[in-house]
């Protein structure tokens, strides 16, 4: 069996969402420690929805499919199922990673979390999870 699924090389070698947005209202960046991979996510939000989403990614080929699929999955999705994003969900979206490669899809869930915790504190807006 190939290690990894064709969807994750396919995001990896066509990212979604690449960038940078200039005026984004909400930007979250996280790393981790051990491997040394950072993931920056941009987040455009009017009207509690998504309206784009952009990342930059210095790290490995599954924290680069993770973050593409991630953008993917919240793109125009209003900001309370952007916050249930869960990694488990964006792994199962690329149709699984390897078991070590775990820890790269949780990298895409903190960072829009963080881009959300952000996106809070300079608005004011709570984004409030559902039960
Ligand atoms: Fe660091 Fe994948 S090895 S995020």
């Amino acid at each position: 069996m190939a290690l990894y699924s064709e969807k994750v090389m396919d995001h990896f070698r066509n990212p979604r969402n690449v960038g940078v947005i200039e005026d984004a209202n909400g930007i979250g960046e996280v790393g981790n420690a051990k491997c040394g991979d950072i993931m920056k996510m941009y987040l455009k939000i009017e009207d509690g929805i998504i309206q784009d989403v952009k990342f930059e990614t210095f790290g490995c080929g599954s924290a680069i499919a993770s973050s593409s699929m991630a953008t993917e999955l919240i793109k125009g999705k209003p900001v309370k199922e952007a916050m249930q994003l869960t990694n488990k969900a964006v792994a199962e979206a690329l149709d699984g990673l390897p078991d070590y490669k775990m820890h790269c899809s949780v990298l895409a869930e903190e960072a829009i979390q963080s881009a959300l915790e952000d996106y809070q504190k300079r608005t004011g807006d709570v984004i409030l999870q559902e039960e």
